[in-house]
C-alpha cells in the first residue's frame, strides 16, 4: 500500500488501513461485491467534506465517484464489473470539513472468479502424504507470475525449494463438500530462466483425516489427497501455462503419518518412492476463491527454561501456553528416534497430557545422520510444556523456537490497569483468541477437537472484536454456516464446517449455539459498521430464525448444551448442562434472533422479513413472560444465567425484581455460577460495585482464580485445575478454550466504556461511560476502531480521577462520567478531572 501525505498549508491528513472486505491488498481473493474502507487520521478535520473514490485498470480510469458526500470510510460497495485474474488500483481522496486533504492508493487483484481451470485435478493414487511435482522451462525469466491452486486435505507448495508463500495450513478448513477455496500466490520472485520445479506436498488434514472426538464420528470428506492448479507466467510479453495434468509425478514425502490431532512422524531417510499422477475427481464442491485471511507463523518465543521432572523427564516450558509448533535442529546418528511430545500443564511437576483424551500430540523423527531444521508441516498443538525424548544431554533449550500459529489478523484492542491480575486476565483472553482463530474459530486447540463450536464463537464475538479486526475472518465462517444451513434447511451444526456426520447424521439446532448466525453478523454491524457484512449475512439470520420458528417443540427437538458447565447443579458435579430450564432459553435466543433479524432486515429495507421477525419477537417475548414469570414479575426457576439472559435482552417484566432475584442468587450461592451461556453478561447486569466485587475475586470459581494458579490462557472450566495445579475430576478440561474470555467485552465496554452504538455502528458514535474503581489504579485501553484510534483512560489521582478520551476522525462519544454527567464529544482528546468523590471539573477539552 502507498501512502501519499498531501499538503493543504502546514495540514496533513494521512490515510491509512486500505481495505477491500476488510482484506489488505487482497490476492485472489472472493471480491464479488468488494467493500472498501480506509482509516483518517493526522488531521485538524471533524469529520469527511467529501471523497472521491476510483478504481484503474491498467492505467485506465474504470470508476470515478467524483467528489462526493456519500462515501462511507466503513465500507462503500462500487458497482464495478471486474475480470478475474486482474489487478485494480484503487484511491481514495478524502476531503476534511476543515478544508485538508488527503489520497492514498492500494490495490486489489481477482481470482480465477469462477472461470474454467486448465489445471486438472491429480492425485498420487492412494499414496498418503506424498509430494506432487513438475520440472518445466522457461527460455525468459519471467516479469510476472501467478499460481492458481489448491489441494486437500492441506498443502504447502514450493518452488525451486522455496516456500511459495508464508501461508501454512492452506488452503484452510471449510466445508469441503459445498466449496473448495483456491488460493493465489504471486511467485514471479520464484522463478528462473531455464530449469524450474514446483512441488506440492499433500497430507490429510480434516478433509481426510480424523476430525471430531469419537472416531465413528469422522467425516470423510475425500478419501485420498489430491490437488490442482495452474502457474501463469508472463516473461517476454508471451503467457506460459503450466498447469496440473498426467505429466505430473508423484513421490514419497519425509512425512510418514500426519494428524491434526496425533501430530506427525518424519523419516527423512525413508527409500524414495515415486510414480506418475492419477487424474481424478474428488467428490468435493466446486472451486472458489479463498474467503480465508491467511494462517501463519505470527510470533516466535524462546524456551523460557529447562525442566528435570521428579520423574526424570526433560521438559521445556515455553512460559506461554500456546498454540502451534517447536522449529529445532534435528541431529543425531542415522536411525535415532527423536520424540517431542506437547502438554498444557505440569502434575506435581510432571509432565502431564491427562487433558488431551486420544489426541497424540507427538512429534516424531527419525534422523538419518545429518542434521536438518524439523518442524511438522500439517499439524498443529496446544501446549506449554515439551517433553524431549531421545535428544542428547544436555539439551541446549535456545535450539528450539516457539512457532505461534494462527490466522493473521490484526490486534486492534489492548487494555492495561494497575491490577496485575487483570493484565495477565486481558493477555490470556487474547492469547486463547490467537490460538483458536486458526482458520475456524474453534473450541480448543490441544485435544481431539478443535471444531468450529457455534455456541463459543457466539458468546466470545464482542471480545474478539474489540481484541482483532475480525470482520474477514468471521466472514468465512459464516459463509461456511450458510452453506451448511443451506443443507439443513436453515438449522445450524453444533459445529462448522460439520465434518462430523458419518455415523449419526445432522447434529445442530442447539439453543445458544444455532444463534450464531444471528449473533455474530449483528456483532460485526456493531463493531465494524460496513452494510456489505450484514448484507451478505442476513440469509443465515432469516434461514436460522425461520427454522427455529417451525420448531413448536424447539426445546425437545434436538439436543441442547444450554448453559454449558454452568456450575449450578452442585448436587450432580458431572452434569455439565446448567440448571437454567430449557425452553426458558429457546424462548430467549428465539426472541434475540428475531429481534437482530428483524433489526437487520429494517436497516437493509427488507420490510417484509422486518414485519415477520418483528412480530415473532413479539411472540416469544410474551410467551416468556407468560410461561417463566408469575403476576409479581419475579423469574419462576431462577438461575443467574436466566436472570442475566431475562435482564439483558430486556425481557424482564419488571428489571428491579429480576436484578434482585440475580444479586440474592449471588448472595445464596456465595459465587458466580453461570456457564457459557450467562458469564458473557453478568457483570454488565451487576450494579458496579458488585461487578467490580466478582471480577477481583480470587477463589474458585472466578477469573482471577485461574491467574492465581498461573494460566496464560482461558481454561474450559471455572475449576479445570485444583488448587494443587492438578487437572480435576470433572473430564474435558482444556486449558485454552476462549469461551469464558467472554469477560473481556465487560473491560472495554464498561471498565473502560467504550462500547459502540447500535444506531451508529462502526464507533461512528459510541458510549464513553467508564466504570472506573480504585483497586485497579488506573485502565488505559487503546482501540483501533475502523474510524481510528480510540484512548479511553482513567486514573485515580491525588486531585480526584483523571479522565481522558480520544475520539478519532469521523467519530462522536456520547459520554456519562461517573458523576452523571452527561457530554458530547467529538474528535480530538478530552481530558477531565473529577475531584472527591467525582465532583465536576473540566480541565481542558
Ligand atoms: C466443546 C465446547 C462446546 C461443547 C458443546 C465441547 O466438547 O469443547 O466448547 O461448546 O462441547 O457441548
Amino acid at each position: 500500500m502507498r501512502i501519499m501525505l498531501k499538503r493543504n498549508g502546514w495540514k496533513l491528513m494521512r490515510i491509512s488501513h486500505l481495505r477491500v472486505n476488510h482484506l489488505r491488498e487482497p490476492l485472489g481473493y472472493d471480491l464479488r461485491s468488494p467493500s472498501f474502507s480506509w482509516i483518517v487520521s493526522d488531521t485538524a478535520s471533524a469529520r469527511q467534506e467529501k471523497a472521491r473514490l476510483r478504481v484503474f485498470r491498467d492505467g485506465e480510469t474504470l470508476y470515478d465517484s467524483g467528489l462526493v458526500s456519500w462515501p462511507d470510510s466503513l465500507g462503500t460497495e462500487l458497482p464495478l464489473r471486474l475480470r478475474p485474474r486482474t489487478r485494480y488500483r484503487w484511491s481514495v481522496t478524502v476531503v476534511g470539513d476543515g478544508g485538508d486533504r488527503g489520497e492514498a492508493s492500494s490495490f486489489f487483484e481477482t481470482g480465477k472468479m469462477g472461470e474454467p481451470w486448465q489445471g486438472r485435478w491429480i492425485c498420487p493414487g492412494d499414496e498418503k502424504n506424498a509430494v506432487l511435482y513438475k520440472s518445466f522451462r522457461l527460455e525468459e525469466a519471467p516479469s510476472s507470475a501467478r499460481i492458481y491452486l489448491t489441494g486437500l486435505g492441506l498443502y504447502r507448495l514450493f518452488i525451486n525449494g522455496s516456500p511459495a508463500s508464508d501461508e501454512v495450513l492452506t488452503p484452510g478448513l471449510n466445508a469441503y463438500d459445498r466449496w473448495v477455496q483456491a488460493q493465489t500466490f504471486d511467485v514471479g520472485p520464484l522463478l528462473q530462466k531455464g530449469e524450474n520445479q514446483l512441488e506440492i506436498w499433500l497430507a490429510g488434514g480434516i478433509s481426510r483425516g480424523r476430525f471430531s472426538f469419537t472416531p465413528e464420528d469422522g467425516y470423510e470428506y475425500c478419501p485420498y489427497d489430491c490437488a490442482i492448479g495452474e502457474l501463469r507466467v508472463a516473461a517476454a510479453g508471451k503467457e506460459t501455462v503450466v498447469a496440473t495434468d498426467e505429466s505430473w509425478r508423484w513421490r514419497t514425502s519425509p512425512i510418514l503419518e500426519s494428524s491434526i490431532y496425533d501430530g506427525e512422524v518424519w523419516d527423512p531417510g525413508r527409500e524414495s518412492r515415486s510414480g506418475s499422477v492419477r487424474l481424478c475427481t474428488p467428490p468435493v464442491g466446486p472451486l472458489r476463491d479463498r474467503l480465508s485471511p491467511p494462517v501463519k507463523v505470527v510470533m516466535e518465543r524462546k524456551p523460557q527454561r529447562l525442566i528435570v521432572t521428579p520423574r526424570g523427564e526433560t521438559v521445556l516450558d515455553m512460559g506461554q501456553n500456546m498454540v502451534g509448533w517447536l522449529r529445532f535442529p534435528a541431529r543425531g546418528p542415522k536411525g535415532r528416534v527423536l520424540r517431542l511430545r506437547f502438554g498444557e500443564q505440569l502434575e506435581h511437576g510432571c509432565f502431564s497430557r491427562a487433558n488431551l483424551r486420544t489426541a497424540k500430540a507427538a512429534f516424531t523423527w527419525r534422523c538419518d545422520g545429518e542434521e536438518k531444521t524439523a518442524s511438522p508441516f500439517f499439524s498443529w498443538y496446544g501446549f506449554r510444556y515439551v517433553l524431549l525424548e531421545g535428544f542428547d544431554e544436555p539439551v541446549d533449550p535456545a535450539d528450539f523456537t516457539g512457532c505461534v500459529v494462527s490466522s493473521d489478523l490484526e490486534e486492534t484492542g489492548s487494555i492495561r490497569t494497575g491490577h496485575a491480575g487483570l493484565n495477565r486476565l486481558l493477555e490470556n483472553v487474547m492469547w486463547s483468541q490467537r490460538g483458536n482463530f486458526l482458520d475456524v474459530p474453534t473450541d480448543c486447540p490441544q485435544r481431539d477437537e478443535r471444531e468450529g463450536w457455534t455456541g463459543d464463537a457466539q458468546v466470545f464475538a464482542d471480545t474478539a472484536c474489540y481484541n482483532m479486526d475480525c470482520a474477514a475472518f468471521y466472514t468465512k465462517y459464516l459463509a461456511d454456516m450458510l452453506e451448511e444451513q443451506e443443507k439443513a434447511g436453515g438449522c445450524v451444526p453444533y459445529v462448522v464446517p460439520f465434518a462430523r456426520n458419518r455415523s449419526r447424521g445432522f447434529e445442530g439446532g442447539a439453543v445458544g449455539w444455532g444463534d450464531a448466525a444471528s449473533v455474530i453478523p449483528w456483532t460485526l454491524w456493531l463493531h465494524y459498521g460496513d452494510r456489505s457484512l450484514l448484507k451478505r449475512q442476513l440469509p443465515n439470520m432469516a434461514a436460522w430464525m425461520e427454522w427455529a420458528a417451525e420448531r413448536k417443540d424447539w426445546p425437545s427437538a434436538c439436543r441442547h448444551f444450554g448453559d454449558w458447565l454452568a456450575l449450578d447443579r452442585p448436587e450432580e458435579p458431572a452434569e455439565r448442562v446448567g440448571k437454567t430450564d430449557i425452553s426458558f432459553l429457546c424462548l430467549c435466543y428465539a426472541f434475540h434472533s428475531a429481534d437482530l433479524t428483524g433489526r437487520a432486515a429494517g436497516l437493509l429495507g427488507e420490510e417484509a422479513l422486518a414485519r415477520r421477525a418483528g412480530t415473532l419477537a413479539e411472540m416469544y417475548k410474551e410467551r416468556l413472560r407468560k410461561e417463566h414469570f408469575n403476576p409479581e414479575g419475579a423469574l419462576l426457576c431462577p438461575t443467574q444465567t436466566a436472570c442475566v439472559l431475562a435482564l439483558h435482552l430486556g425481557l424482564a417484566p419488571d428489571r428491579e425484581k429480576t436484578g434482585e432475584q440475580l444479586r440474592s442468587l449471588l448472595r445464596e450461592s456465595g459465587h458466580l455460577t453461570t456457564g457459557f451461556l450467562g458469564t458473557p453478561w453478568l457483570l454488565a447486569e451487576l450494579p458496579e460495585r458488585e461487578a467490580w466485587d466478582l471480577l477481583l475475586r480470587e477463589d474458585c470459581p472466578s477469573w482471577l482464580y485461574e491467574v492465581k494458579l498461573g494460566a496464560t490462557t482461558i481454561w474450559e472450566r471455572w475449576n479445570s485445575l485444583t488448587e494443587e495445579g492438578c487437572f480435576s475430576e470433572t473430564g474435558m478440561n482444556s486449558l485454552n478454550h476462549y469461551a469464558y474470555g467472554s469477560v473481556a467485552a465487560w473491560l472495554y465496554g464498561y471498565m473502560c466504556g467504550l462500547r459502540p452504538d447500535p444506531e451508529a455502528p462502526g464507533f461512528r458514535r459510541f458510549r464513553w461511560e467508564p466504570k472506573p474503581d480504585r483497586r485497579a489504579g488506573f485502565a488505559r485501553c487503546s482501540l483501533r476502531s475502523p474510524l481510528g484510534l480510540i484512548r479511553s483512560e482513567w486514573e485515580f489521582a491525588e486531585e480526584g480521577l483523571r479522565l481522558c478520551l480520544a475520539v478519532p476522525f469521523g467519530s462522536r462519544a456520547l459520554g456519562l462520567l461517573p458523576d452523571g454527567r452527561q457530554v458530547l464529544l467529538g474528535p480530538g482528546e478530552h481530558r477531565f478531572v473529577l475531584p472527591g468523590p467525582f465532583g465536576n471539573g473540566e480541565v481542558s477539552s
